[in-house]
């Protein structure tokens, strides 16, 4: 059995966690939109054309805002093809899937859909074929309240009250050969930086996300950042990276330590913003917006066999694994240790595209292994992100290089009872963590629950006709003497132990 330590001290300053880390992403790609939320012939559709069996696990979930068209999508999509009466909407073909955009849902209908989702939309503009006219255009339409060309149209077309989007991307993953329209480091900045003061002429509350890189590994990287940093620092207010950990080579203690990769991006690119605010001495600090992560890597090859200009294709249908759910778990424990610089984070994305919820045409909807470390963290690592202090032993990962065999975040909130929340993987596939945390400081008052996300099989799935297969189960055992928790952690386990805790500290 593994020995691991964990050391809170209610001395140190927690940070804040932003309630938009829990935030989500449809895109106009797959069936996350037609035949994932929006299916009008289906038994639970409502009059919108809504399902609304996928509508209540989206507010199972509680994601906060919800990223929107996309995307690869947006780069080549114009928004006014999805307003005005649904008869006359353009079929046009989308150039970053391969399919057919039937505009039945656009900016009027997501904005309902995502009010009865509970979350806010943040809205990306197309800066590949398009640019700042078309972005304050949109803008206009969707935020004026009355009385300009853009609004009165809204209006006109059943939305009379403004939808009130107050977070916008400038675009997405500009960097990418793949994006419609990629541009230089440089050419892309000028125009996010134009774009940018443009749109806060319009509204300087707005909150604006420039692109920074897709991935690390890119080329590009960090110029990307730097030159975006240095351009557009005055007007953005957020940087957006992207990651997706992929699993190669069947290794699976590699794709274990990705979170360690994740988590060195996300340090780099903290680096480079707080250079940048250094040199220019502006005390606006620009924050990470990680509009697009998650796991991906199942179905590659799967989606170049998919036929061209249908609507709706089974794309990136992902089928998450155990395994894959420990690297999510993972992947937000990052979050909220970053959560000084982290304000929005976007598990990509919701439905049926690599996405924690799935549904069959016609049928039913259910949570794949991935919708559980992100329900735990949604509901339970909301309030501050404690300095969380991990003695462990671990392993080399070809990549990342030294990883510990746990990881582990504790979150603290005060309302509506005092509680920590201890976020907690074990990373080891074959053996238990004999867990001691000690909660000094916080006089743990008992163990509220322990739940636990574990299987015999790391590459055990939920599917159609067995949604049950992988879910979390409560496990007894934890306890508190004096100030330390002792818990035993399963070989391969995603683990939430909450304590009911009376805080020493002072505000
Ligand atoms: O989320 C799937 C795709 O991944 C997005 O469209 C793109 O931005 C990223 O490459």
């Amino acid at each position: 059995m593994i020995q691991a330590r964990v050391t809170l001290d209610a001395a140190l300053a927690g940070q804040p966690v932003d309630d938009r880390l829990f935030g989500g992403f449809i895109e106009h790609l797959g069936r996350a939109v037609y035949g994932g939320i929006y299916e009008p012939g289906h038994p639970t559709a409502d009059a919108d054309g809504f399902r609304a069996d996928v509508l209540d696990l989206v507010r199972e979930l509680k994601p906060s805002i919800v990223r929107y068209p996309g995307g690869n999508f947006v780069s080549s999509y114009r928004w006014e093809d999805g307003i005005g009466p649904i008869e006359n909407r353009p079929k046009r073909l989308d150039l970053a899937w391969g399919s057919l955009e039937p505009n039945l849902v656009g900016v009027n209908e997501f904005a309902r859909w995502a009010r009865k989702a509970g979350a806010d939309v943040m809205m990306a503009v197309n800066l590949g074929t398009r640019g700042l006219e078309d972005a304050v255009d949109l803008a206009e339409y969707c935020n004026h309240p009355a009385g300009s060309h853009w609004s009165d149209l809204r209006r006109s077309y059943g939305a009379a009250e403004p939808h009130g989007f107050k977070v916008w991307c400038l675009g997405n993953e500009m960097d990418g050969s793949w994006q419609v329209g990629q541009k230089s480091a440089e050419a892309y900045a000028r125009l996010a930086r134009e774009t940018a003061k443009a749109l806060k002429q319009f509204d300087s509350s707005l909150e604006l996300a420039a692109c920074g890189s897709s991935h690390p590994g890119l080329p590009t990287f960090p110029h990307w950042d730097e030159t975006v940093l240095a351009e557009c620092g005055r007007y953005i207010d957020l940087i957006s990276l992207h990651y997706y950990a992929r699993k190669q080579n069947n290794d699976a203690a590699s794709f274990m330590a990705e979170p360690a990769r994740f988590e060195r991006f996300i340090q780099i690119v903290e680096r480079l913003a707080d250079a940048e605010a250094a040199k220019t001495g502006r005390k606006k600090k620009i924050g990470l917006s990680l509009d697009e992560w998650n796991v991906w890597y199942h179905t590659d090859a799967a989606d170049r066999r998919d036929p061209p200009w249908t609507v709706g294709p089974a794309l990136l249908e992902e089928r998450y694994t155990l395994e894959d759910a420990l690297v999510v778990g993972s992947m937000l424990i990052v979050l909220l240790r970053h959560a000084a610089s982290v304000r929005i984070a976007c598990l990509a994305q919701l439905v049926n595209v690599i996405a924690p919820i799935m549904t069959a045409p016609g049928g039913t909807a259910w949570r794949q292994t991935t919708f559980y470390p992100f329900l735990h963290a949604s509901l339970y690592g909301r309030g501050e992100a404690l300095e969380t202090v991990i003695e462990s032993t671990g392993y080399e990962a070809r990549e990342a290089g030294p990883v510990n065999w746990l990881d582990a975040v504790a979150v603290e909130r005060r309302a509506p009872e005092s509680e920590i929340a201890l976020f907690a993987v074990n990373r080891h596939p074959a053996e238990q963590i004999e867990l001691t945390a000690r909660l000094g400081g916080f006089p743990g008052s008992g163990v509220i629950e322990h739940i636990v996300l574990s299987h015999s099989d790391p590459l055990a799935v939920n599917d159609r006709d067995k949604p049950g297969r992988v879910v979390p189960v409560k496990v007894t055992g934890a306890k508190i003497e004096k100030d330390t928790l002792s818990a035993i952690l399963a070989p391969y386990s995603w683990n939430v132990i909450r304590i009911r805790a009376k805080t020493a500290r002072k505000r």
